[in-house]
C-alpha cells in the first residue's frame, strides 16, 4: 500500500457498483467474491482504491441505499467473512478499500424503525419539504398517528440526529468496519444529516432537478460539523490514513467547503464537471471556481466525470461518436486535474447509457415518481467483461439489468491490448498521470482548453475547428488521428522536453 502522507490528495478511487460489477455465484447480481476475481483487473488499470457502494442487507427499494442493518452483508452479495477476505486481498495488491455508509436514513425495514421509533424525525403536521424522489417528504405513519420524514423515498425514513442515540449507534459503525479494516467512508447526503430543529416550512423556490438540495434551508447545518470533527478524530486514531468522503450536494463548491477543513471531512465530492456541458469556457470556469472555492480553506477539489445516479458521460455530450470522442478527450482533461478522481465501473470501457424497455428497469424511486422512461437504470447496467461469453461475463445466470446485445466491442476482453481503445487510454493515462503539483492555463486558441502539470502540457480540443499541438513531445492522445494537429473534441497530453 502507497505510503505517501496524504495519499488521498492526488488518488483515483474507482466506484464499484456492487450489484453490476461481477456476479459469482449465477444469480445475476455482482456481489464481493466478484469483486475479489476483478481485483487483478483494477489493480492493472492503474487506480489506487475502491468504493463499494451499499452491499448491507437491504429489501433494494433503493438498491441499498436504504439499509436495513449497517453491520453485516446481504446474503445476496456474501458474507462478512467474504468482505475479510476482499479487504486482505485488496491490501495485498496496494488497493485502498473505502465502503458507503448511508447516515441520513435508514430502510424503513430497519428493526430500529419497527422497535425505536424516537430515533426517527416524526411531527404531528407535515412541513412543506419535497422529496428528493418527488413528492412530499413525510408519509403518515396510521399506527403512531403521525408523519415522518424522508428527503428520499418513503421506504427510506431520515434519522433525527438531535437525539444522542443516533451518533452513538454511528459511531459503533463506523468502529466495526474501521475494525476489519476498511480505509474509510463514503458518506451518504453528508450535508442533510441534521435538519432545522424546528422542521420550519422552506421559502420557495422548490427544486425542479433531482439531487438538488441547492435550495433547502431546513439541512445543511452547523450540527453537522462538529459531528464530523468527531468522525475525523475517530478515523485519524486508526492507522494508515483512512478517509472520510462526503458526498456534499451542492452545486456550488463554496457550500461543499465547510465541510472540508483540516479537522473535517478529507475529501468532499466536486459535482460541478458532472453537470457541465462540453464548452471550454464553461469547464474553464468550472474547474477554476472549484479550486478557487475549496483552496481557499486549504482542501484539495475532487473531479467526478461519472456515477451510479447520472447519464453516463458519452451520453452526456451529444452521444454517438461526438459523444465517445468528447469523453475520451474529457478523460484526458480529468486525468491531468490536480486532486483526487472518482472513476465509475465502466468509464473505463466508455460506456454509454444503456438503453432499456421500460419492463426491464429497476430503479423503483425514479420509475414511481419520474415516469417509466426515466431513471437511473442505463448508467447500471453490468460490466461487459467478456466478448461472446454468456451475460458477457459478468454472469453465468440472467443479468438483473440486460447488457445490450451490441455490448460485445465494448467488453474489457475486446479492450484490453487494443491499440487506441478506450480502456487503453484509461491505463495510459493513469500510469503517466501528473502527481501533486498545481495547475497552469497556457493561452491556446478559442475554444482550447491548455494546462500545465509540472512537464506534462493537457491540450484539450473543445472546438469545431483542429489546431495545431502545443510544444512537447506528444505522449498520449484520445484519437489515433492526433499527429501534429488536434482534431475538435480531442485531447493530448504532452511533455516538455529536457532543453
Ligand atoms: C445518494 C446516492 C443515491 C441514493 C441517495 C439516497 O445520493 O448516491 O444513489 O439514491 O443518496 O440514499
Amino acid at each position: 500500500m502507497a505510503e505517501s502522507k496524504q495519499w488521498w490528495r492526488d488518488a483515483v478511487l474507482y466506484e464499484i457498483y456492487v450489484r453490476s460489477f461481477a456476479d459469482s455465484d449465477g444469480d445475476g447480481l455482482g456481489d464481493l467474491q466478484g469483486i475479489r476475481s476483478r481485483l487483478p483487473y483494477l489493480r492493472g488499470l492503474g487506480v489506487d482504491g475502491l468504493w463499494l457502494t451499499p452491499f448491507y442487507p437491504s429489501p433494494g427499494h433503493d438498491h441499498g441505499y436504504d439499509v436495513a442493518d449497517y453491520v453485516d452483508v446481504d446474503p445476496r452479495f456474501g458474507t462478512l467473512t467474504d468482505f475479510d477476505a476482499l479487504v486482505a486481498d485488496a491490501h495485498a495488491l496496494g488497493l485502498r478499500l473505502i465502503v458507503d455508509i448511508v447516515p441520513n436514513h435508514t430502510s424503513n425495514e430497519h428493526a430500529w424503525f419497527r422497535e425505536r421509533r424516537d430515533l426517527y424525525v416524526w411531527r404531528d403536521e407535515p412541513n412543506n419539504w419535497p422529496s428528493t424522489f418527488g413528492g412530499p417528504a413525510w408519509t403518515f405513519d396510521e399506527e403512531r398517528g403521525r408523519w415522518y420524514l424522508h428527503l428520499f423515498a418513503p421506504e427510506q425514513p431520515d434519522l433525527d440526529w438531535h437525539n444522542p442515540e443516533v451518533p452513538a449507534e454511528f459511531e459503533a459503525i463506523l468502529r466495526f468496519w474501521l475494525d476489519r479494516g476498511v480505509d474509510g467512508f463514503r458518506i451518504d447526503v453528508a450535508h442533510a444529516l441534521y435538519k432545522d430543529a424546528e422542521l420550519r416550512d422552506e421559502v420557495e423556490p422548490f427544486p425542479v432537478t433531482a439531487f438538488s438540495s441547492d435550495w433547502r434551508a431546513g439541512i445543511d447545518r452547523p450540527e453537522v460539523h462538529p459531528l464530523y470533527r468527531g468522525w475525523r478524530r475517530l478515523v485519524d486514531s486508526y492507522p494508515g490514513e483512512r478517509v472520510l468522503v462526503g458526498e456534499v450536494v451542492f452545486s456550488d463548491p463554496a457550500r461543499v467547503a465547510p465541510y472540508v477543513r483540516p479537522d473535517e471531512l478529507h475529501l468532499a465530492f466536486n459535482f460541478t464537471l458532472l453537470f457541465e456541458v462540453w464548452d471550454a469556457e464553461r469547464l474553464r470556469a468550472t474547474i477554476n471556481g472549484s479550486r478557487a472555492a475549496l483552496g481557499d480553506v486549504g482542501a484539495t477539489p475532487t473531479w467526478v466525470l461519472e456515477n451510479h445516479d447520472v447519464t453516463r458521460l458519452p451520453t452526456r455530450y451529444a452521444g454517438g461518436e461526438p459523444g465517445r470522442r468528447r469523453a475520451r478527450a474529457a478523460a484526458l482533461l480529468l486525468l491531468a486535474l490536480p486532486g483526487p478522481v472518482f472513476l465509475y465501473q465502466g468509464q473505463e470501457l466508455g460506456l454509454e447509457e444503456a438503453e432499456l424497455d421500460d419492463e426491464d428497469r429497476q430503479d423503483p424511486i425514479f420509475f414511481r415518481t419520474h415516469g417509466a422512461r426515466t431513471g437511473r437504470d442505463g448508467c447500471r447496467v453490468p460490466v461487459p467483461w467478456t466478448d461472446g461469453a454468456p451475460g458477457f461475463g459478468f454472469t453465468t445466470g440472467s443479468p438483473w439489468l440486460p447488457l445490450p446485445a451490441d455490448w460485445g466491442g465494448v467488453a474489457v476482453s475486446a479492450q484490453s491490448g487494443a491499440a487506441g481503445s478506450t480502456l487503453e487510454l484509461y491505463r495510459r493515462a493513469l500510469a503517466l498521470r501528473p502527481r501533486g503539483g498545481g495547475l497552469a492555463w497556457r493561452d491556446g486558441p478559442p475554444g482550447s482548453l491548455v494546462l500545465a502539470r509540472g512537464d506534462l502540457t493537457c491540450a484539450v480540443n473543445v472546438s469545431g475547428e483542429p489546431f495545431p499541438l502545443p510544444p512537447g513531445e506528444l505522449v498520449l492522445a484520445s484519437d489515433p488521428s492526433v499527429q501534429d494537429n488536434l482534431a475538435p473534441d480531442t485531447a493530448a497530453w504532452l511533455r516538455r522536453g529536457a532543453a
